[in-house]
């Protein structure tokens, strides 16, 4: 597999993410969220360079997408999901592509009483984004091809690799 990001690239520039969220946060209540399950290995590395205090929870969203053009219906779970209200919440998830997610969790988690609603995301791909989100923190500008490592998967498999790799077509086509 061709690797787009190297285990040393990732952690270089989350030290960096850190650096730029923590003044933001200082005498905050403030809860990272992260989104199941590609975020879970971003998320565990993130929080570990932030000194500030915090809470972390989860929430899970997934789309079912019907035919390939159609955008899929989008279904969040948030049973899991911690009290949120009066927090600052900092949500965190791999890869912004369309935006759908990212934009309904903020709606979600706003409806939840959340007084703030930031997003970082370890990837934006490129000349993707439908959904009108504002992305407060990116980790990494990437072309439009489709990844996995690091958190990210293709059917549920390749989540532990340490480095972002690109999967080749013929395994998906
Ligand atoms: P939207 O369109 O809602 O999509 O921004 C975000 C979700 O789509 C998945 N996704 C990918 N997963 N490699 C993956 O493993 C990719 O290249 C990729 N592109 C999109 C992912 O679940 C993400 O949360």
């Amino acid at each position: 597999m061709r690797v787009l990001l190297s285990e040393q690239q990732i952690q270089n520039r989350i030290a960096e993410l850190a650096d730029a969220i923590e003044p933001g946060y200082r005498d905050l209540p403030f809860t990272i969220v992260g989104v199941l399950t590609g975020s879970l290995i971003f998320v565990a590395d993130l929080v570990r360079r932030l000194e500030v205090p915090l809470r972390i929870a989860l929430i899970q969203a997934s789309s079912y997408r019907g035919k390939a053009t159609s955008a899929g219906e989008l279904h969040i779970a948030s049973e899991i999901l911690a009290d949120v209200r009066g927090r600052h919440v900092l949500l965190l998830d791999d890869i912004l592509d369309t935006g759908q997610t990212l934009k309904h969790l903020v709606q979600h988690l706003i409806g939840q009483g959340a007084l703030s609603v930031k997003i970082c995301v370890l990837l934006r791909k490129q000349g993707k984004q439908v959904h009108a989100v504002d992305i407060d923190f990116v980790g990494f500008e990437i072309p439009d091809e489709f990844v996995v490592g690091y958190g990210l998967d293709f059917n549920d498999e390749y989540r532990n690799l340490p480095y972002i790799g690109v999967l080749p077509k013929e395994m998906y086509e």
